[in-house]
């Protein structure tokens, strides 16, 4: 998720429901691109979006039928909350905002994928992104961010896919130029 996806294991995920049309069945996966265009399609979908239940407490999430196989999301956002640095390991992904602002922050750089607990970043590999209602981002393998709800008051609504469905999500600390992995999720820890 992405964020993106749900941060915990604790609350429930709703049943999936259907968002928009699915792309008819293909051979090939989803690329970055085609997820892209799925979010933005059930982005612009009204009633789908008001259909996400908001709680004033914490993140809400209810799952997707993404095209072609793709895992996919629908996460409200309440003032001041955000994911905590982490990758979607081998996945692509894209997400877009629905209603409201995110901010990602990201950084531009290949890490190692494994065998590492600590990394110090070089300089220059931050890049920030705000993503105001409507507008979204495609990402590649290996994808390391955060993303943010930084409004004082207003909900944000977000939707967001992954091809292959997420294996595993790291979750990262960061102190300055530090990055630090502090656990492995994996799917049975959200869902
Ligand atoms: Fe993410």
């Amino acid at each position: 998720m992405s964020a993106s996806v749900p941060a915990s294991a604790s609350e429930p995920a709703s049943a999936a429901v259907p968002g928009p049309p699915p792309v008819p069945a293909r051979a090939s996966a989803p690329s970055s691109a085609e997820l892209l265009d799925f979010v933005r399609r059930a982005a612009a979908d009204t009633d789908l979006i008001a259909s996400l239940p908001l709680d004033p407490e914490g993140r809400t999430w209810v799952r997707l039928e993404g095209p072609g196989g793709s895992e996919a999301w629908l996460i409200g956002w309440p003032p001041g909350t955000g994911t905590g640095w982490h990758d979607h390991a081998e996945s692509v992904g894209a997400f877009t905002t629905a209603a409201g602002t995110l901010k990602e922050h990201s950084l531009a750089a290949r890490l190692p994928t494994d065998g590492w607990k600590t990394l110090e970043l070089t300089e220059g590999v931050d890049r920030e992104r705000r993503l105001a209602t409507g507008q979204g981002r495609a990402f590649g393998r290996n994808h390391v961010h955060e993303v943010l709800n930084e409004s004082p008051a207003e909900h944000a609504v977000s939707v967001h896919a992954y091809y292959p469905p997420l294996p595993q999500i790291r979750r990262y600390s960061r102190t300055g130029d530090v990055l630090r992995l502090e656990h492995v999720e994996r799917p049975e820890d959200w869902q």
